[in-house]
């Protein structure tokens, strides 16, 4: 059966085929597409990194992407919002194609994402205040009242007291900072949130805390999340649907580079050996790289 989360469109429940003429009508018949990727490459130089990538992500959906270091994750993160040009292949974002918008309209669509960083890459010199107001005074014309009742709700809502406000992000610890970085990257209520490794070295408990934030977020509001992790723990709990990606170099030249996609409950029942290594946190055949062999 075709899962909701799988990249696969299930058919209407009474469509005729006149409904299914096309997968793309098929797809806007059936589920609400807040962004999508099509064969996506990316190539720095002669390095290529991303090969063919097809993903539909739907509105309201957490989605993981999973897969061991040097893969392409933050390329694939950054690419879905312009940071990175594709190779080839196009990202559309709520039906638009990035490259085909203007410097207005890529300007007036970074509104409507929020993106954590995998080090919490906070302003040093700005306190924790005005680093969760930077993106309510570059994109909003909000009093100064009106942003800083914003700015102490989103603290509020990553469970960080007012009093943090006026102190410098050197002044927190890592745990901290990332909930700062979280806050600032909600401060608008965005429909998509990309969260580059956010569990990443965090000890166990504060790992859950931002897991935890990540759900209540989806909870308070119908926002769309992508969530790039090597964390199972944390792509086994957020998620909804989770992606693996491979590295394209030890792929053949005719194998798909994502090598997983559906919910987190399936996991354990891929037969894919390298998903199922990956997933257990096996070396498997890559520990005879440490042999030299
Ligand atoms: N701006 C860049 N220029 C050249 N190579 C890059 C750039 N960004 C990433 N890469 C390369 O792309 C590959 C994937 O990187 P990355 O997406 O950061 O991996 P990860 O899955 O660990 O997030 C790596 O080999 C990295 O060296
Ligand atoms: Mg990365």
């Amino acid at each position: 059966m075709a899962s909701p989360h799988s990249n696969t469109v299930p058919p209407n429940a009474d469509g005729d085929d006149a409904d299914r003429a096309g997968a793309t009508s098929a797809h806007s018949a059936a589920v609400d597409v807040l962004l999508e990727v099509r064969d996506l490459h990316v190539a720095f130089g002669r390095h290529a990194v991303l090969r063919g990538l097809n993903l539909v992500v739907p509105r309201g959906q957490t989605l993981a992407v999973i897969g061991e270091s040097g893969c392409g994750k933050s390329v694939l993160l950054k690419t879905m919002i312009g940071l990175i040009r594709p190779t080839q292949g196009q990202v559309c974002f709520d039906g638009r194609d990035l490259a085909g918008m203007s410097e207005r309209q890529l300007t007036s669509t970074r509104v409507r994402y929020g993106y954590v960083f995998q080090q919490a890459a906070l302003f040093d010199s700005m306190t924790v205040g005005q680093n969760v107001a930077f993106p309510l005074r570059q994109h909003s014309d909000r009093s100064d009242e009106e942003i800083e009742q914003r700015v102490l709700s989103r603290l509020a809502q990553v469970g960080l007291p007012a009093s943090v406000a006026p102190k410098k992000p050197a002044e927190l610890s890592g745990g901290m900072r990332k909930r700062v970085g979280l806050a600032r990257a909600l401060a608008l209520d965005p429909e998509l949130v990309l969260y580059d490794e956010p569990t990443t070295g965090l000890d166990p408990i504060m790992s859950d805390v931002i897991n935890e934030l990540i759900m209540r977020t989806r909870l308070s509001y119908p926002v769309t999340s992508i969530v790039v992790t090597h964390d199972m723990h944390t792509a086994r709990k957020v998620a909804d649907r989770v992606v693996m990606l491979y590295p394209l170099a030890r792929l053949a030249e005719d194998e798909p580079q994502i090598i997983f996609d559906g919910p987190p409950s399936e996991l354990d029942r891929s037969g894919d050996r390298r998903v199922s290594q990956f997933v257990k946190g096996e070396a498997g055949e890559r520990i005879s790289e440490l042999r030299g062999a």
